[in-house]
């Protein structure tokens, strides 16, 4: 089932909880918590303080999405937040493996985050031990940037090599989605869509996630033949 998590990057902080209610409603999946450091990336979010809150804020599973360097010394504290999902850059960590392994002891899912120029063949030796790939759509930053078109051929390599080596690993794309691209980015093997501006940034996130779900549900039907999926 294909499923979204809108990211909190793009809400108005002010009345976070409300959004997040807002859309738990409306039918998303997961949280998404961009976690920036002003070092792997140009930009400075949120720590696993406002992680608690949103923990507090929720039931749906938190997708922390760690954009920081040296994110092994931050799992434990993450996932004491109450963060349920965990992903890295391999740039931003020398022992990948060592690092997935954490994550997992740590009672998480564990992902790995490849930018857009970042090549498939940094993941091929781990892809069999992580829960889910986020292939980055944008230059991870910030949000409201334009979907990266060669984004597209990229995931369905991604999925490929996903079903080659017979990896469990489900596939999560992140940046410049929404309801305009959301069909061909399902068409070419993204699992979980993250969306930011095209949720938060909107008006009324409630309809927009709704209109985004409706865009993801017939192009995930389109794909399985026509069936109608639940
Ligand atoms: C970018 C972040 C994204 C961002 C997506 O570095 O990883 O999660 O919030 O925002 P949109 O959907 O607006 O591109
Ligand atoms: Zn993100």
């Amino acid at each position: 089932m294909i499923e979204i998590a809108p990211s909190i990057l793009s809400a108005d902080f002010r009345r976070l909880e409300e959004q997040i209610a807002t859309v738990e409603h409306a039918g998303a999946s997961y949280i998404h918590v961009d976690v920036m450091d002003g070092h792997f990336v140009p930009n400075l979010t949120v720590g696993p303080f406002i992680v608690e809150w949103v923990r507090k804020a929720t039931k749906l599973p938190i997708d922390a999405h760690l954009m920081i360097e040296a994110p092994e010394n931050f799992i434990g504290a993450f996932a004491r937040a109450g963060a349920n999902m965990i992903s890295v850059h391999p740039e931003a960590t020398y022992h990948l493996d060592r690092t997935i392994n954490q994550i997992r002891q740590a009672g998480c899912q564990a992902g790995v985050v490849l930018n857009p120029a970042t090549p498939l063949a940094m993941i091929e030796e781990i892809i069999v031990e992580v829960d889910y790939v986020l292939l980055m759509s944008v230059n991870p930053g910030f949000s409201g940037q334009k979907f990266i078109p060669s984004s597209l051929d990229k995931l369905r390599r991604l999925r490929d090599l996903i079903r080659m080596k017979f990896s469990p690993a489900r596939i999560e794309i992140d940046g410049g989605v929404g309801p305009d691209n959301a069909a061909e980015i399902v068409a070419a093997g993204a699992e979980i869509l993250v969306a930011g501006s095209a949720v938060f940034g909107a008006e009324n996130p409630a309809e927009a996630l709704k209109e985004l779900l409706l865009v993801v549900k017939s192009a995930e039907s389109a794909k399985s033949g026509g069936r109608v999926m639940a």
